[in-house]
């Protein structure tokens, strides 16, 4: 998909297919009254008979006679004043959606100073350009022939603005095409059935994400796990044919830290399938649960992303997988096993088992030299139900190294809402046997796996729960549905910082 930034008017844009903003406004902005002229009055008579209210993300495909263009999409945006980061997103997928089934081979986005100028200009094509390609992604036609239902494949984008550095905003362009490229390789990973991919598909996949972005692969079987110490990671996994693989991957491992002498580690939760083991989950909905490897597929395809865009800062991604199945060699309620730091943990419930694997995880991971670290996870049915599938949820244990995930998140317009680690809570992980339980009670479920979580990371850490936005099982106009790929582009806005700061 080739990326052009032009200025020049919308309808001498020769393309086949013209995306133009409408707003609720009474009056028609002056570059859609002239586009009105050259159509011969058909906009202001669909406004006439309130097809072209502008409500937001309402669309309308029109053929575009008199213009340079083929075909006309009018895209409603409201009251039309400037798009915030996750506006822009949405725009985006918003109008590749339109294109389902459409033949169409260039598309052309006009973005007026009202809707994106100055800074933030440069922001909006980035974040329109991302929207762009990972709205053209349908995970769910991954085991199907549902092309038809899949937008065309654009050879050519060009936006139309009316003012600003073309060249800075194209570059801004290709950023974004680069992170929504990661977010649906992110998507279709984790969309795929657990029959599929297993913790040696999964190890296999970041091998060949080492081999095409040159990364430095680990993966520890087992045995290697056992030996190392890490029990809680080993505690999980037992159930499962499908033997455990803990995966990590490094970039430019000559540089062992940045200018400012961090190492950031990114930690995702991989269970390739989640059964609940002993405590097995009731039927409805089980099937969801080969998504939740959902973290691990983020973070190794993140850290492939940020080895595009900023190949000299120094990463880590490490990514727990296990199969989280009921069987002979399951581990048991109320087992004791030992983490790798140590501390000893009474296992109350074999299906909060995510919070086992990132434990020992985030442990390695300071052993490996990380200074900073986040981790991501369907972690918890609570924060699905406090925060809906809007909103990942997340913690910090630092409010500065915190401030600094908000602000990557609110950069790549992907909402986050920081959640209290309440100490009041934590007696509640208590255990008469050992020195905690891997649950709590049925109050602040979310609370209690961040605070188990705390007990296995030292550095400034943040806890991304992305278990209610990882997955939609409904869409919107500007959402696809299936596995999200959220959180992909807040962990490579995040490692480019260290870039932007050396
Ligand atoms: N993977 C689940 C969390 C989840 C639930 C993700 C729904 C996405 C959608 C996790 O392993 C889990 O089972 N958590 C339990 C924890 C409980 C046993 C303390 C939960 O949320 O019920
Ligand atoms: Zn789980
Ligand atoms: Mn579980």
């Amino acid at each position: 998909m080739r990326l052009n930034v032009v200025q020049r008017h919308p309808w001498d844009v020769e393309t086949d297919v013209l995306a133009v903003t409408v707003p609720t406004s009474e009056e028609l902005p002056p570059h859609l009254a002239e586009i009105d002229r050259r159509l011969d009055g058909t906009l202001v008579e669909l406004r006439e008979v309130g097809a072209l209210k502008g409500s937001r993300w309402a669309s309308r495909l029109l053929p575009a006679q008199g213009l340079a263009a083929r075909l006309l999409l009018l895209v409603g945006v409201g009251d039309g004043e400037a798009l915030d980061r996750l506006d822009a997103r949405r725009l985006g997928t918003v109008i590749v959606k339109q294109l389902a089934g459409v033949q169409a081979r260039t598309l052309a986005v006009h973005l007026p100073r009202v809707l994106a100028s100055g800074a933030e200009q440069a922001a909006v094509v980035e974040l329109v350009t991302r929207g762009l390609v990972e709205g053209a992604e349908d995970p769910s036609t991954l085991y199907n022939e549902r092309s038809d239902k899949l937008p065309p494949e654009l050879d050519a984008v060009t936006f139309s603005v009316e003012s600003g550095d073309l060249e800075q905003l194209a570059e801004q362009a290709r950023r974004g095409r680069i992170i929504g490229e990661g977010g649906n390789r992110t998507r279709r990973l984790a969309h795929r059935a657990a029959n599929d991919v297993s913790p040696e598909v999964l190890a296999d996949e970041a091998s060949d994400l080492a081999a095409a972005h040159g990364l430095e692969l680990t993966v520890l079987g087992p045995e290697q796990a056992e030996t190392m110490g890490m029990g809680m990671f080993m505690a999980v996994g037992r159930g499962s044919d499908n033997p455990p693989r803990f995966i990590a991957l490094r970039n430019k491992p000559t540089l062992e830290t940045d200018a400012r002498g961090r190492l950031l580690a990114m930690v995702g939760k991989g269970v390739t399938f989640d059964t609940g083991g002993i405590s097995l989950k009731p039927p409805p909905n089980m099937g969801e649960m080969k998504t939740d490897k959902t973290g691990a597929c983020t973070v190794i395809n993140a850290i492939a992303t940020a080895a595009q865009l900023a190949p000299e800062v120094p990463l880590l991604a490490v990514a727990p997988a296990v199969e989280n199945m009921p069987g002979p060699h399951s581990t048991r309620p109320g087992d004791v096993v030992r983490a790798l730091n140590g501390k000893t943990v009474e296992v109350n419930n074999t299906d909060a088992e995510g919070r086992l694997i990132l434990g020992d995880a985030m442990t390695w991971a300071e052993q490996q030299g990380a200074t900073h670290v986040v981790d991501v996870a369907t972690l918890t049915g609570a924060m699905l139900r406090a925060l809906s599938r809007y909103m990942t949820g997340g913690f910090g244990s630092d409010d500065s190294w915190w401030d600094e995930v908000a602000a990557a998140a609110a950069r790549q317009g992907e909402p986050l809402w920081r959640m209290p680690i309440l100490d009041d809570l934590r007696k509640d992980l208590d255990s008469p046997f050992a020195d905690m339980s891997n649950i709590g009670t049925a109050e602040g479920g979310a609370i209690t796996a961040a605070l188990f979580l705390r007990e296995f990371v030292t550095v400034p850490w943040a806890h991304l729960d992305i278990a209610g936005t990882a997955y939609l099982s409904k869409t919107d106009p500007f959402s696809t549905k299936g596995a999200t790929g959220v959180m992909h582009a807040t962990l490579v806005e995040l490692a480019l910082d260290a870039a932007a700061k050396a």
